[in-house]
Protein backbone atom coordinates (compact mmCIF):
# COMPACT_ATOMS: atom_id res chain seq x y z
CA UNK A 1 0.00 0.00 0.00
CA UNK A 2 1.40 3.34 -1.22
CA UNK A 3 1.35 6.21 1.03
CA UNK A 4 0.14 9.99 -0.51
CA UNK A 5 0.47 13.00 0.46
CA UNK A 6 -2.16 15.30 -0.67
CA UNK A 7 -1.45 18.85 -1.09
CA UNK A 8 -4.38 21.02 -1.35
CA UNK A 9 -6.13 25.01 -0.85
CA UNK A 10 -9.57 24.60 -2.52
CA UNK A 11 -12.68 22.79 -1.67
CA UNK A 12 -11.01 19.07 -2.06
CA UNK A 13 -13.32 17.78 -4.29
CA UNK A 14 -10.85 15.60 -5.74
CA UNK A 15 -9.28 14.66 -2.47
CA UNK A 16 -12.74 13.25 -1.81
CA UNK A 17 -12.92 11.20 -4.90
CA UNK A 18 -9.39 9.74 -4.17
CA UNK A 19 -10.61 8.85 -0.91
CA UNK A 20 -13.68 7.09 -1.69
CA UNK A 21 -12.04 5.27 -4.35
CA UNK A 22 -11.51 1.26 -3.09
CA UNK A 23 -8.89 -0.68 -4.74
CA UNK A 24 -6.55 2.54 -5.17
CA UNK A 25 -3.36 0.92 -3.85
CA UNK A 26 -2.85 3.89 -1.70
CA UNK A 27 -3.78 5.33 1.04
CA UNK A 28 -4.06 9.34 2.00
CA UNK A 29 -1.76 9.56 4.99
CA UNK A 30 -1.82 13.49 5.20
CA UNK A 31 -3.27 16.73 3.94
CA UNK A 32 -1.27 19.86 4.00
CA UNK A 33 -2.65 23.08 3.06
CA UNK A 34 -1.77 26.73 2.29
CA UNK A 35 -5.22 28.03 3.11
CA UNK A 36 -7.03 27.78 6.77
CA UNK A 37 -10.72 28.02 5.10
CA UNK A 38 -9.68 25.27 2.45
CA UNK A 39 -12.99 22.36 2.47
CA UNK A 40 -10.34 20.01 1.88
CA UNK A 41 -9.30 20.13 5.53
CA UNK A 42 -13.43 19.54 6.41
CA UNK A 43 -13.11 15.97 3.80
CA UNK A 44 -9.50 15.54 5.69
CA UNK A 45 -11.60 15.16 8.77
CA UNK A 46 -14.62 13.32 7.73
CA UNK A 47 -12.21 10.64 6.60
CA UNK A 48 -9.52 10.59 9.88
CA UNK A 49 -6.83 11.82 7.59
CA UNK A 50 -4.71 13.91 9.97
CA UNK A 51 -4.60 17.87 7.94
CA UNK A 52 -1.69 19.80 8.41
CA UNK A 53 -2.20 23.70 7.74
CA UNK A 54 0.53 26.31 7.00
CA UNK A 55 -0.29 29.97 6.80
CA UNK A 56 2.27 31.13 4.32
CA UNK A 57 2.23 34.75 5.82
CA UNK A 58 4.46 32.80 8.71
CA UNK A 59 7.12 32.32 6.82
CA UNK A 60 10.02 35.09 5.66
CA UNK A 61 9.17 33.57 1.72
CA UNK A 62 8.04 31.06 -0.50
CA UNK A 63 10.94 28.86 0.24
CA UNK A 64 10.78 29.16 3.92
CA UNK A 65 7.38 28.18 3.41
CA UNK A 66 7.98 25.38 1.09
CA UNK A 67 10.71 23.67 3.27
CA UNK A 68 8.22 23.91 6.76
CA UNK A 69 5.88 21.70 3.90
CA UNK A 70 8.29 19.18 3.26
CA UNK A 71 9.63 19.13 6.56
CA UNK A 72 5.75 18.35 8.21
CA UNK A 73 4.98 15.68 5.31
CA UNK A 74 8.64 13.67 5.69
CA UNK A 75 6.89 12.32 9.00
CA UNK A 76 4.22 10.62 6.71
CA UNK A 77 6.91 9.09 4.65
CA UNK A 78 4.97 9.95 1.14
CA UNK A 79 5.52 7.81 -1.75
CA UNK A 80 3.72 9.93 -4.07
CA UNK A 81 2.68 13.95 -3.47
CA UNK A 82 -0.60 14.52 -4.85
CA UNK A 83 -1.16 18.05 -6.01
CA UNK A 84 -4.97 18.80 -6.16
CA UNK A 85 -6.27 22.38 -6.08
CA UNK A 86 -3.04 23.46 -4.66
CA UNK A 87 -2.73 27.07 -5.47
CA UNK A 88 1.52 27.51 -6.04
CA UNK A 89 3.88 26.55 -7.62
CA UNK A 90 5.91 23.98 -5.90
CA UNK A 91 10.21 24.76 -6.32
CA UNK A 92 13.25 22.81 -6.50
CA UNK A 93 13.26 21.61 -3.18
CA UNK A 94 9.55 19.68 -3.66
CA UNK A 95 10.92 18.36 -7.33
CA UNK A 96 14.65 17.21 -5.87
CA UNK A 97 13.05 15.39 -2.77
CA UNK A 98 10.37 13.61 -4.66
CA UNK A 99 11.61 13.60 -8.44
CA UNK A 100 9.24 11.52 -10.43
CA UNK A 101 6.59 11.45 -7.28
CA UNK A 102 4.58 14.52 -7.95
CA UNK A 103 1.27 14.28 -9.67
CA UNK A 104 -0.86 17.81 -10.42
CA UNK A 105 -4.58 17.72 -12.29
CA UNK A 106 -5.34 20.74 -14.45
CA UNK A 107 -8.85 21.77 -15.92
CA UNK A 108 -8.12 21.28 -19.19
CA UNK A 109 -6.33 19.19 -22.24
CA UNK A 110 -2.66 20.51 -21.37
CA UNK A 111 -0.68 22.23 -23.16
CA UNK A 112 -4.01 24.44 -24.16
CA UNK A 113 -4.78 27.00 -21.37
CA UNK A 114 -2.45 26.70 -18.49
CA UNK A 115 -2.35 28.30 -15.32
CA UNK A 116 -5.20 29.81 -13.45
CA UNK A 117 -8.31 30.32 -15.61
CA UNK A 118 -8.43 27.49 -17.70
CA UNK A 119 -11.91 26.97 -18.25
CA UNK A 120 -12.72 30.31 -18.54
CA UNK A 121 -10.17 30.98 -21.38
CA UNK A 122 -11.44 27.50 -22.97
CA UNK A 123 -14.82 29.01 -22.98
CA UNK A 124 -13.27 32.30 -24.57
CA UNK A 125 -11.27 31.27 -26.78
CA UNK A 126 -13.97 28.92 -28.38
CA UNK A 127 -12.66 25.61 -28.68
CA UNK A 128 -15.14 22.74 -28.97
CA UNK A 129 -13.66 20.53 -26.16
CA UNK A 130 -11.71 20.65 -23.63
CA UNK A 131 -11.19 18.67 -20.18
CA UNK A 132 -8.80 17.52 -17.69
CA UNK A 133 -4.69 16.65 -17.72
CA UNK A 134 -3.29 14.27 -14.66
CA UNK A 135 0.65 15.25 -15.54
CA UNK A 136 3.37 15.00 -13.12
CA UNK A 137 5.13 17.65 -12.07
CA UNK A 138 8.21 19.46 -13.62
CA UNK A 139 9.67 23.09 -12.86
CA UNK A 140 7.70 24.54 -15.26
CA UNK A 141 3.54 26.16 -14.96
CA UNK A 142 1.12 23.06 -15.75
CA UNK A 143 4.39 21.68 -18.19
CA UNK A 144 5.39 18.07 -17.25
CA UNK A 145 4.57 14.87 -18.48
CA UNK A 146 0.95 13.85 -19.22
CA UNK A 147 -0.13 10.97 -17.63
CA UNK A 148 -3.95 10.88 -18.83
CA UNK A 149 -6.48 13.22 -20.24
CA UNK A 150 -9.81 13.16 -20.69
CA UNK A 151 -12.19 15.02 -23.14
CA UNK A 152 -15.14 17.09 -22.43
CA UNK A 153 -17.59 18.67 -25.12
CA UNK A 154 -18.22 22.52 -24.63
CA UNK A 155 -21.92 22.99 -25.10
CA UNK A 156 -23.78 25.70 -26.48
CA UNK A 157 -24.87 28.18 -23.53
CA UNK A 158 -21.78 26.67 -21.47
CA UNK A 159 -21.27 28.78 -18.61
CA UNK A 160 -17.78 28.40 -17.16
CA UNK A 161 -19.94 27.05 -13.99
CA UNK A 162 -21.41 24.52 -16.24
CA UNK A 163 -18.40 23.55 -17.78
CA UNK A 164 -16.46 23.35 -14.93
CA UNK A 165 -19.12 20.60 -13.28
CA UNK A 166 -18.45 18.64 -16.44
CA UNK A 167 -14.45 19.02 -16.34
CA UNK A 168 -14.43 18.01 -12.52
CA UNK A 169 -16.52 15.09 -12.74
CA UNK A 170 -13.99 14.01 -15.35
CA UNK A 171 -11.39 15.02 -12.85
CA UNK A 172 -13.15 12.36 -10.32
CA UNK A 173 -12.17 9.51 -12.24
CA UNK A 174 -9.23 10.50 -13.98
CA UNK A 175 -7.15 11.19 -10.66
CA UNK A 176 -7.62 8.36 -8.67
CA UNK A 177 -7.48 5.93 -12.31
CA UNK A 178 -3.46 7.89 -12.16
CA UNK A 179 -3.26 7.22 -8.68
CA UNK A 180 -4.28 3.70 -8.94
CA UNK A 181 -1.62 3.29 -11.94
CA UNK A 182 1.26 4.68 -9.93
CA UNK A 183 0.72 2.76 -6.72
CA UNK A 184 0.22 -0.60 -8.74
CA UNK A 185 4.13 0.39 -10.84
CA UNK A 186 2.62 0.79 -13.94
CA UNK A 187 3.70 4.52 -15.06
CA UNK A 188 7.18 4.83 -16.67
CA UNK A 189 8.58 8.43 -17.33
CA UNK A 190 10.64 8.46 -20.39
CA UNK A 191 11.50 11.74 -21.06
CA UNK A 192 8.44 14.11 -22.41
CA UNK A 193 6.64 10.77 -22.40
CA UNK A 194 4.73 8.81 -19.48
CA UNK A 195 4.42 4.91 -20.72
CA UNK A 196 1.57 3.01 -19.15
CA UNK A 197 3.02 -0.62 -18.75
CA UNK A 198 0.11 -3.53 -19.01
CA UNK A 199 -1.82 -1.79 -21.58
CA UNK A 200 -3.87 1.36 -21.60
CA UNK A 201 -1.34 3.43 -23.48
CA UNK A 202 -2.45 5.39 -26.52
CA UNK A 203 1.19 6.26 -27.42
CA UNK A 204 1.63 1.85 -28.33
C1 LIG B 1 -9.55 21.25 -9.92
O1 LIG B 1 -10.43 21.69 -10.91
C2 LIG B 1 -8.18 21.07 -10.50
O2 LIG B 1 -8.18 20.81 -11.86
C3 LIG B 1 -7.50 22.38 -10.23
O3 LIG B 1 -8.04 22.82 -9.00
C4 LIG B 1 -9.34 22.29 -8.84
C5 LIG B 1 -9.43 21.71 -7.46
O4 LIG B 1 -10.74 21.38 -7.12
N1 LIG B 1 -6.06 22.20 -10.21
P1 LIG B 1 -11.07 20.63 -5.76
O5 LIG B 1 -10.54 21.46 -4.60
O6 LIG B 1 -10.44 19.27 -5.82
O7 LIG B 1 -12.57 20.54 -5.73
Amino acid sequence: MKRLAVLASGKGSNLRAILETPNLGARVAVLLTDREEAGAREVARRFGVPDIFLPPADYPDRAAHEAAMLAAMEDFRPDLVVLAGYMRLVGPGFLNRYPGRIMNIHPSLLPAFPGLGAVEKALEYGVRVTGCTVHFVDEGLDTGPIILQRVVPVESGDTPESLRARIQAEEHRAYPEAIQLFSTGRLRIRGRRVEILGGGDSLD
